[in-house]
């Protein structure tokens, strides 16, 4: 591939990320506009998710708007879609909310669909049914203007594959996104130099990015999604082109900048341990479809299937399973004197104080008992 063709691409896909393809947008929202229009967030209670997906469809193939309507095609298998309809459904029915603040994450195998569903958000891929509320605002709805302006300032997203600019300085490739929505120059350099110092990479402002390493430009990467002060970072595997330790490095980094400024995250992964170290809460998809949503501790304590077994299965459930999991109920006249502790604490951080009590430990919260952890619970952990 030539420099230029190179050059030209990646541009393109940078702009897009920022942009989107306007032209389906709106050609699409002729006839899906009027879907979201209800509103959801009236059942949503007090605190406003950050974001709202409902009964969520994207399928690829002809006529696929005929899918999610039609009872009889929505029930085909992946097979049967595809051989009787050539369709793929990517995401299936999917319905979900994500917290202001949460870091969610989103895991299942290769083609599950977790790309589709984090594109379809912003509209770069445009859904074929369902709904989807950005802190309230229907996307769905959302004008052309109204969605550029949702793509440029509230949701950001980082690739895999960093999507920088070659010929662009650092400075300049974070800068982008606000070149772009028309900030001023002074106001741009302002911002970059902050983001830059930020992840940082101060005294890089003016490398360009084959001068630096994976790690290096990924953080680029994650300046120019924070540049335009976004409220949601979507993250698309960003971190699995790098090295474990660089990779390493990343994921406590990204838990710093979430911790420094709360931002929600959408955070797709293969990686469990990344999942379980990054996530508030874990949606596992197959074919499409939800499997199962929890925090990390529900998934290995109570897996739905066995395809969720599969994934957590890999884990040292000691180091992420809390007592909730694992006490059970107190025996008629069992001597209730040993110590207590919380439902959510690790069981790696109870095992010493359990196998040295001489009875088993009290799980209390909120002053109420909930159960018991024995030596024996504790071993059927540890043992595996
Ligand atoms: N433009 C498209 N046209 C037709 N089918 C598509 C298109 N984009 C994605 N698909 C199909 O949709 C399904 C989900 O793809 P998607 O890229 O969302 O999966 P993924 O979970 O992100 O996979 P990976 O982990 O490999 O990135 C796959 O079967 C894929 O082949
Ligand atoms: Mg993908």
């Amino acid at each position: 591939m030539t420099t230029m063709t190179r050059q030209t691409q990646q541009e393109s896909t940078a702009t897009e990320s920022l942009t989107g393809t306007l032209k389906d947008s709106q050609d699409n929202q002729d006839s899906q506009g009027s879907q979201g229009s209800q509103g959801s967030q009236g059942s949503q209670g007090a605190v406003q998710p950050a974001i709202s997906v409902r009964n969520l469809w994207k399928v690829f193939g002809p006529n696929a708007e005929n899918v999610p309507g039609t009872p009889e095609l929505a029930a085909l298998s992946p097979r049967e879609l595809m051989d009787q309809e050539s369709c793929v459904a990517a995401v299936r029915d999917l319905s979900f909310d994500v917290a202001p603040g949460e870091v969610f994450v989103i895991m299942g195998l290769s083609g599950s669909g977790k790309s589709t569903l984090v594109r379809c958000l912003t509209r770069l891929i445009e859904p074929t049914n369902g709904e989807i509320f950005l802190q309230g605002e229907d996307v769905l709805a959302a004008n052309e203007k109204a969605l550029r302006d949702l793509r440029r300032r509230k949701i950001s997203m980082v690739f895999q594959h960093f999507g920088l600019l070659p010929h662009r300085q650092v400075i300049d490739n974070v800068a982008y996104g606000l070149e772009i929505r028309g900030d001023s120059k002074a106001e741009r350099t302002r911002r970059a130099r902050e983001v830059i110092d930020l992840v940082g990479l101060s005294g890089n402002e003016h490398s360009y990015p084959d001068q630096l390493s994976g790690g290096m430009q990924q953080r680029v990467g994650l300046a120019r999604a924070l540049a335009g002060k976004p409220e949601v970072l979507l993250f698309d595997e960003p971190f699995s082109a790098l090295d474990p330790l660089i990779r390493l490095d990343m994921q406590n980094e990204i838990i710093r900048l979430h911790k420094e400024l709360g931002k929600t995250m959408v955070f797709i992964t293969h990686d469990l341990s990344e999942a379980l170290k990054l996530g508030d809460r874990i949606l596992i998809m197959r074919d499409g479809e939800m499997v199962q949503i929890g925090t990390g501790p529900e998934l290995i304590g109570a897996p739905a299937d066995n395809y969720v077994r599969d994934f957590v299965k890999e884990i040292p459930f000691s180091g992420v399973l809390t007592l909730r999991w694992i006490m059970r109920p107190a025996k008629p006249g069992e001597v209730l004197d040993g110590p207590e502790l919380g439902p959510d604490v690790v069981v790696h951080e109870a095992v010493r104080l359990v196998l040295e009590s001489d009875h088993s430990v009290k799980i209390v919260e909120n002053g109420v008992l909930l159960g018991v952890v024995g030596n024996h619970e504790i071993l059927r952990v540890v043992a595996g």
